[in-house]
């Protein structure tokens, strides 16, 4: 299949490897056209040189990306808090403790109900150009529970994480160590066959450091790789516990030190993924994006959609976003958002339309990538693949 008539390809290849001179980590093709076949992208280069194919895909003069990659997002719960939201607004603060309310919807919630919600949630996440997306366990916090959220995670997606270490539930109260026993036993061992990662909520009212040490070890022996929710509440140690684990990514990053920022730029393959809708929906200071990207950090965006700290499943809210509120260019929120979100994945086949990529590509209803911050809240994506198979 031929898509021509592109006003602009970004496809996230390398700036030397593109001759157009323009500001940020890629340059895009204007003119261009793009071939996919069996799944994978075939060829792009100039409209004018594109081959012939057996179907053809008028863009009329707009924008193709590679589909966003959303690296970080809660999707197995049951219920809803938009009081809690409202009451938020009206001048309470957020606290880790708002989930509880959701493991105990969760915990009563059927499966078919658990799955439908996050069918629609996965229906939402396709029209809005997300054709990669990470889903964590977390509001089961019992052995069945987190292993049920799993299963359910990956009927949807193979980016399965383990998130037994949200919270120390209520149960476990007065023992917290008996959980995280229990984190790094039986329910790691009923719950490693059905993911890839393990994850850990490391900040003050959750997981302290070494508990967060001990989750991710575990982890890690039983063949899940580590990821971590870090520095979200309060200056701490989740970035540094993240990078002597080396995860994929470290999560929120709210809260830096320059030893923070210093060691995530020298550690070699721990993304800082930003995650700033949190801060939209909680009212809180925005991560510093300059300061990251100035040191040489990998930075990806995400959404971390979940019914408490955010409730968007919309990269592109969140690319404008990262525009508009944390300094990024249009092309740095736009790779983080692709490129960053697969890096953070740990994969090389999506985020980025080379030739051999997997077919994810969207086609915006708008002449370049910077209207997804230009026209923030209009529904832009025209179109979308995935796999080379349309999807929305
Ligand atoms: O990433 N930080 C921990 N977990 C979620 C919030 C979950 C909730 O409030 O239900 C987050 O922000
Ligand atoms: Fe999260």
């Amino acid at each position: 299949m031929l898509i021509t008539n592109i006003s602009e390809l970004v496809t996230n290849a390398p700036r030397e490897a593109v001759s157009v001179a323009s500001p940020g980590p890629f340059e895009a093709m204007t003119d261009a056209a793009i071939v996919l076949d069996a799944g994978v992208v075939a060829w792009t280069g100039p409209a004018a040189r594109a081959p012939a194919a057996d179907e053809r895909v008028d863009a009329a003069s707009r924008a193709v990306l590679p589909g966003f990659v959303d690296s970080h997002a809660h999707l197995v719960f049951a219920g809803e808090r938009g009081a809690e939201f409202a009451a938020r607004m009206a001048g309470l603060p957020y606290s880790a403790g708002g989930i509880r309310s959701t493991v105990a919807a969760t915990r009563a919630a059927s499966s078919d109900q658990l799955r439908a919600n996050l069918a629609r949630l996965a229906g939402e996440l396709l029209r809005q150009g997300t054709t990669t997306f990470e889903c964590k366990s977390g509001y089961g916090l019992t052995v069945a529970d987190e292993a049920r959220s799993l299963a359910l995670a990956a009927e949807f997606t193979p980016e399965v994480t383990y998130l037994g270490a949200h919270v120390v539930p209520a149960e476990f109260e007065a023992d917290p160590a008996s959980y995280l026993d229990l984190v790094c036993g039986d329910m790691l061992a009923a719950c490693a066959p059905l993911a890839r990662w393990v994850d850990v909520f490391c900040e003050r009212g959750a997981f302290a450091a070494d508990e967060a040490r001990a989750v991710l070890a575990a982890g890690e022996t039983a063949g899940l790789a580590a990821r971590v929710h870090a520095n979200q509440l309060g200056p701490g140690p989740g970035v540094q516990v993240a990078i002597e684990a080396e995860a994929a990514s470290a999560d929120h990053c709210t809260y830096l030190t320059d030893g923070d920022v210093d060691a995530l730029a020298s550690s070699g393959g721990t993304v800082a993924t930003l995650l700033p809708g949190v801060e939209f929906s909680t009212r809180s200071p925005y991560p510093d994006a300059r300061r990251l990207l100035n040191a040489g950090v990998t930075v990806a965006i995400a959404t971390d959609c979940n019914p408490g700290s955010c409730f968007t499943s919309s990269m592109p809210f969140c690319v404008a976003l990262a525009v508009r509120e944390m300094r990024m260019t249009t092309t740095e929120a736009v790779w983080a958002a692709t490129a960053g979100g697969a890096h953070a994945l740990r994969r090389t086949d999506v985020g980025h339309l080379g030739v051999g990529a997997r077919a994810d590509v969207v086609l915006l209803d708008a002449p370049s990538h910077a209207y997804l911050a230009y026209r923030p809240g209009v529904p832009l994506i025209a179109a979308a693949w995935r796999a080379g198979e349309r999807v929305a």
